[in-house]
Parts: structure tokens; C-alpha cells; sequence
């Protein structure tokens, strides 16, 4: 028995896991990207657009949204390799312990934690915030202490919104796959066509005076905190790259599904990679056009809280605002969705292993999803939500990410070298310069977020193996499976 933290679970095992598995497959190439963009349009060009244009990188955002894309496509292209290669559940978790070894595979399972259930937590705050921007438009106020969490509020309150919300998205994912395709499905040609609304409508009140200096001087500005901290310049479009990956985040959660897809070996990669590309280009003209609809240093107060509304509030277009508003609102609960759908099968791979207890692997035998860790991420999710203050949490998320990326893009070139003849049904041509690349930016970008959350990300991950050795070690299925 192989008991050293590299060994690696051989591939024999993934085709057999992958023969037995209970979930069914029903999502083709169409749904899958979906999935994708479901996942990937949300808060961030909702909502981060506006903080990286006034605090980092002025006009030049559509520059910086070009960088985190490039980051993102080379992270892409190898998922996309990988999740030809060993189509299965567990996604950047089952990649690692297929070629890099189990404690690598058990610290991104744990580091997805903080992409996919912290992930969704933002996104529930976010929606909340939405949700009450909507009923306001209705004239309709809910109370102070019933939508905020008790920090934010300073005494007894809950962000009802939210955690309502989540329990929402949590019975749909029970009740099965095919109808959150479907809810999905409908939900992203909702996001897709107000994003090109905005686009298209904005365009007619760009003010090219906006764009003039396109990259203003590099000098200091004052955050909400007090701080005076460096923005615009080159180095004002690097941070912003950092702050608005989180805009991105969400491509990856279609390799999470490879459990569920009719034809993953084709249909995974064309889904990564189209997603990724289709919200590049959208978010790049968004960017372009709230830059140029709005003077980035106008962007301020609540303006930060949905500058693409406010630019439309600024042009005279009342009933754009609440078209933007309800998309948005909707448009979030498709992200939630992916988030908690990712979280699940990332747990469901890590259980199948033995790493995490059985519970985590339970299929619900009519409904044929795992409903057990479907309704225990729930409400985690849901109460984290309820009760927490999270800014943090956008940043964590972004890292959990960003170091997922990093690790696929080292673990596909390592397993170019160790297994250079196994069967690559996409195979990412220059993967030399790509793979090391894609490490590159990526680490740079982990390296240009907030201190903070740098410091609780690596807390999580330290807790992680402290786990890994008390629990995931001594129960792994290759302590005993041949
Ligand atoms: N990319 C997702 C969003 O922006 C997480 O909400």
C-alpha cells in the first residue's frame, strides 16, 4: 500500500467510478455552456465594474477585463484538456489526484470551497441587495433589521432575503439536475440579452470626452476606508484585473458536471471555452460602455452599488433601470445555482474517494442528486448568508479560484511529461507555453489581492490540512482499493 501524501488515484479507478455512477446524463453542449455563463455573468459586471473603473483603473477597465480574461483563458484551455481527459465529478480536485497526488487533490477540493460555497454566499448577499433595489422601484420597503446581517446592522437582524433565497436555489438542485438546466437555461438568455441591451442602448450615450486620457495618470485616491492608495496607470489596470476577476469565476463549474454531461469528452471542452469567450467579449464592451456613459470619477456612493443602473439613471432612462435591476436580480440566482451545484460534486468526488465521510456521496433514489450534502451546503450557505458581513468574501472567493487555476494549469503540463501517450481527446496545442503562462498570471493576480483576504485564505487552507491528516489520510479508499 501507498501511503506517501503523492500518491496519485490511477486512472483504472476514475473509468470505474465513472461506470457506477448513479447521476444521469443529461446535459448536452448548449446546456453545459449555459452552465457557464450562468455562472459567470452575476455581481461582478453588475456591481465590480464601477469600484475598478473609480478606484483602480479609470477607462482603461475594458484593459484590465482584457488581462483577468487572458489569466482566465489559459486556465480554460487546460481545464478544457483535462475534463476531456478524465470527464468525471470533483473537477480540479479529481484532475490533481488522477496526476499531482492526494494532499494536492485534497488542498484544491478544500480551496474550491472558498470558490463555490463562499462563492455563493457573496452572491446571496449580492442578490439580496438586489432583490430590495427591485422591490424599492415597487415602492415597497422591507425593514432595516430584516436585510442586513447583525454586524452591518449593529444589533439583532437577519438578511432575510438572502437566506430565503438560498433555500430557494437549494430545493431546486434536490429535486433534480434537468429541472436546474432548465431554470438555468432560461435565466442566462434573460442575463444575456439585458447585457447586450446595455450594450447596444448604451452605446447611444457614450461621451467620448469620458475616454480622454483612455489610462489617466497613475495617483492616489481615497477609498471608502479613508485609505490613500495608488489607482489608474498600468499599475491602476493590474489591480484592476484582480478586482474584477471575480466577474469571470464560474467557466470552471462546467467541469464540475462531467458526471452529468451526455458527451463530456467533446462537449466539455467547446463549453469552457465558449462560455469563457462569449463573456470576455460582453464584459469588454460593457466596460466601454459604462466608461464612456460615466466619468469614472462620478462614480461614487451609491453609484458603486450598481453603476451599470446609475449610468442608465444619469441618461434619463428610468425604465432601463428597472429592466437592469430585475435582470440582475434574476440573473444572480443562476450563479447561486451553479455555485451550489459545483460545491456538491466537488464533495460528491472527494466522498466517492473516501477523503470526506459517505454522507457526502448519497444519492437521493428517485431524484438521483446527491441531496444529503445538497441540503447541508444549503445551509451553510444560507446562514453564513443570513448572519455574516461579507466583503470580505469576494476576495476569498477570487483566491480559492485563482489558486485552482494556477494548480490545473501545473497539474496538465506535469501530466504531459508523466503520460505523454494517454488518450487526450482535446489537446491544448502549445501547452509549453501556456500551461506556465497561465501559472504566471494567475499567482501575479493572487498576489495583487486584498492583504486580508490573502491572510484568511491561507488560515483555510492550513485548516485544510490539518483535516486532511486527521480525517481524508487514514480514510482514503486507496488505503485498501487496488
Ligand atoms: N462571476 C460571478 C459573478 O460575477 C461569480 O457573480
Amino acid at each position: 500500500m501507498d501511503n506517501s501524501i503523492w500518491r496519485k488515484k490511477p486512472m483504472h479507478m476514475f473509468e470505474q467510478d465513472m461506470q457506477k455512477s448513479e447521476l444521469k446524463r443529461v446535459l448536452g453542449k448548449w446546456s453545459l455552456t449555459a452552465i457557464g455563463i450562468g455562472a459567470i455573468i452575476g455581481g461582478g459586471v453588475f456591481v465590480l465594474t464601477g469600484t475598478a473603473a473609480h478606484y483602480h483603473a479609470g477607462p482603461a477597465l475594458a484593459i484590465s477585463f482584457v488581462i483577468a480574461g487572458i489569466g482566465c483563458i489559459f486556465a480554460a484551455l487546460c481545464y478544457a484538456e483535462f475534463a476531456a481527459m478524465l470527464p468525471v465529478e470533483g473537477s480540479a480536485y479529481a484532475y490533481a489526484y488522477g496526476t499531482v497526488g492526494e494532499l494536492f487533490a485534497w488542498i484544491i477540493g478544500w480551496g474550491l470551497i472558498l470558490e463555490y460555497a463562499m462563492g455563493a454566499m457573496t452572491v446571496a448577499v449580492s442578490w439580496s441587495g438586489y432583490f430590495n433595489k427591485l422591490l424599492h422601484l415597487f415602492g415597497i420597503h422591507l425593514p432595516e433589521n430584516l436585510t442586513n446581517d447583525p454586524v452591518s446592522y449593529g444589533g439583532a437582524a437577519v438578511n432575510l432575503p438572502a437566506l430565503v433565497i438560498v433555500w430557494f436555489v437549494t430545493w431546486i438542485l434536490v429535486k433534480g439536475i434537468k429541472e436546474a438546466a432548465s431554470a438555468n437555461n432560461l435565466i442566462v438568455v434573460l442575463k444575456v440579452a439585458v447585457i447586450l441591451f446595455v450594450i447596444i442602448m448604451g452605446a447611444f450615450y457614450i461621451d467620448v470626452a469620458n475616454w480622454t486620457p483612455f489610462i489617466p495618470e497613475e495617483t492616489l485616491v481615497q477609498h471608502e476606508s479613508g485609505e490613500m492608495l495608488p489607482a489608474y496607470g498600468w499599475g491602476g489596470i493590474i489591480s484592476g484585473a484582480s478586482a474584477i476577476f471575480f466577474a469571470y469565476i464560474g467557466f470552471d463549474a462546467v467541469s464540475t458536471q462531467a458526471g452529468e454531461a451526455i458527451n463530456p469528452k467533446k462537449d466539455m471542452p467547446f463549453a469552457i471555452i465558449a462560455s469563457l469567450l462569449i463573456c470576455t467579449v460582453l464584459y469588454i464592451a460593457v466596460s466601454l460602455v459604462l466608461t464612456g456613459m460615466l466619468n469614472y470619477k462620478d462614480i461614487t456612493g451609491d453609484a458603486l452599488k450598481a453603476p451599470v443602473a446609475f449610468a442608465f439613471d444619469v441618461a434619463g432612462q428610468p425604465w432601463a433601470v428597472f429592466v437592469i435591476t430585475a435582470a440582475a436580480t434574476a440573473g444572480l440566482l443562476s450563479v447561486m445555482l451553479v455555485m451550489m451545484l459545483g460545491q456538491t460534486r466537488v464533495f460528491l468526488g472527494m466522498a466517492k474517494d473516501g477523503l470526506l465521510p459517505k454522507f457526502f456521496a448519497e444519492v437521493h433514489p428517485t431524484f438521483k442528486t446527491p441531496w444529503k450534502s445538497t441540503i447541508l451546503v444549503g445551509a451553510v450557505v444560507s446562514i453564513v448568508a443570513g448572519f455574516t458581513p461579507i466583503s470580505l468574501l469576494g476576495d476569498m472567493t477570487s483566491f480559492g479560484t485563482l489558486f485552482a487555476f494556477t494548480m490545473v494549469c501545473l497539474a496538465v503540463w506535469i501530466l504531459r511529461f508523466r503520460d505523454p501517450n494517454r488518450d487526450r481527446p482535446f489537446k491544448v496545442s502549445g501547452l509549453n507555453i501556456i500551461a506556465p503562462l497561465g501559472i504566471i498570471v494567475n499567482t501575479f493576480l493572487i498576489l495583487n489581492l486584498g492583504r486580508t483576504a490573502q491572510v484568511f485564505a491561507l488560515i483555510w487552507l492550513f485548516f485544510g490540512l490539518f483535516v486532511y491528516f486527521l480525517y481524508g489520510r487514514p480514510k482514503s479508499h486507496l488505503n485498501t482499493r487496488v
